[in-house]
């Protein structure tokens, strides 16, 4: 099997702790814990012992960048809430989250069709909705696996985090409702499918298309960030690519508020950053060494520590010893020099300027980042489109069996009563 060949599997499945750390070159997340609370003895077990340093303080780079990244965002922020660009996804900035939670879907409201992908704990299906026949996407997430795989916490993130957002790059929730044995999610349809399929036909992008999408990415980062929200799952699977070809972040099962500092171990292991391997309290600053990691996959066609073995995978993110290929523009290995750095008080986003310094690196020069807000840059490829239930730029994938909706016992009911 070529690297190529190794990196067009797309393991997906439900991937736990030590599991994940010898499954090779998987894409899935890893989520050992539901608690974002420093490890105990027996989380570190989970993933690569041998790497996970003992716990040595919390103090990290990502208190430097707080409250001036704040204050550096603030221009940002007005322009987010002043002018919202067409065709974006949510509803224009009124109180949203009152506007969710008074929508209320039931299973009755909705056709379900097939199945557009399936993640390390839900699976999501196109729906059509009766009463307009609009469609959307639905997570569904099973009760008793999310509490097996101890996902509570961050499910219920998922679907705090989703009801603060409205972004043109982030995709929109409709609304959340459960029944006895699922969570589900109704999230806006996103119907050019995933970057991950796109990357791999094309084997890696040229300089300007992956500028092009880590731009994007960057305009999402930095409006989650100046909410206190971080990431924490970027990978090409979680990126979308709407009618247009504009970049529509999905998956925000492992978001998190987080003002300061947290712990968990979670990501997918490739674009883990240093310091949630070696289990130090991390920031923000993590979604920007995961953007490096992004944008060197776009370039390269696979990311920069890819290794067939998890430990000398992390190992090599620790060591952070770079192969850069010949074809890279210099001013893109320099900006991915600072991104994938392990120091935190030299890491690009995480030091005073916020995340202006990456937007005013050399590499974006001449990049309008209003126009891009604003979606007026044409994007590189517009997928094809057979009409609004069009799910061919999909991968196809075997059906659930288990029919939605069936009344039982809902044993985990006190669990998810705030979903
Ligand atoms: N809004 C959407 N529109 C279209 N397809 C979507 C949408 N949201 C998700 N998908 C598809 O479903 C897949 C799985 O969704 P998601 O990533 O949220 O699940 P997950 O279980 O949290 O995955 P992971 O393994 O990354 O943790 C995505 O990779 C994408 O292909
Ligand atoms: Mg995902």
């Amino acid at each position: 099997m070529t690297l190529i060949d190794k990196l067009m599997e797309k393991t997906k499945k439900a991937v736990q702790g030590a599991a994940s750390s010898s499954t090779s070159a998987s894409n899935a997340a890893v989520a050992p814990a539901d608690k974002d609370a420093p490890y105990s003895s027996a989380d570190s077990n989970t993933i690569a012992p041998s790497l996970l340093a003992p716990t040595s303080g919390t103090g990290t780079g990502s208190s430097i960048l707080h409250a001036q990244q704040l204050a550096s965002n603030a221009h940002t922020n007005a322009e987010y809430s002043l002018g919202h660009p067409p065709a974006s996804s949510g509803g224009g900035g009124v109180d949203l989250v009152a506007e969710r939670r008074k929508r209320k879907t039931t299973l009755a409201d909705l056709e379900i069709k097939q199945t557009l992908g399936t993640g390390s704990f839900g699976r999501v299906h196109l729906v059509r909705l009766r009463s307009t026949g609009k469609y959307c996407a639905m997570k569904v997430l099973k009760k008793a696996e999310v509490v097996k795989h101890k996902q509570v916490e961050h499910t219920l993130n998922e679907k705090g985090i989703l009801e603060q957002l409205d972004h043109p790059f982030l995709v929109g929730l409709h609304s959340t409702f459960q029944d006895s044995a699922n969570l589900y999610i109704v999230l806006e349809y996103v119907n050019g499918g995933e970057l991950f399929t796109y990357l791999r036909r094309s084997q890696r992008f040229s300089n300007n298309v992956a500028k092009f999408y880590a731009a994007e990415v960057v305009l999402a980062f930095e409006y989650m960030h100046s909410k206190d929200m971080i990431y924490r799952d970027l990978k090409p699977e979680n990126l979308l690519l709407d009618a247009q070809g504009h970049i529509k972040i999905t998956d925000f099962g492992f978001a998190k508020y987080v003002p300061d500092i947290t712990w968990t171990l979670c990501g997918t292991p490739d674009y883990l950053a240093p310091e949630i391997i070696q289990s130090r309290g991390y920031g923000k600053a993590v979604d920007w060494y995961a953007l490096g990691v992004l944008i060197f996959e776009m370039l390269a066609g696979y990311p920069p520590f890819y290794d067939e073995d998890p430990v000398k995978l992390y190992e090599r993110i620790l060591q952070c010893r770079v192969k850069w290929p010949s074809h890279f523009d210099p001013a893109a290995k320099d900006l991915l020099k600072r991104l994938l750095t392990t120091d935190l008080t030299k890491r690009f986003g995480n030091l005073k300027g916020g995340s202006k310094d990456i937007k005013n690196h050399k590499w974006f020069a001449g990049l309008d980042w209003h126009k891009l807000f604003m979606r007026q840059i044409p994007p590189p490829y517009v997928p094809p489109n057979r009409g609004d239930g069009d799910a061919s730029n999909f991968d196809q994938y075997p059906e659930e069996t288990e029919p939605y909706g069936k009344v039982q016992p809902d044993p985990y009911a006190q669990l998810f009563k705030d979903f």
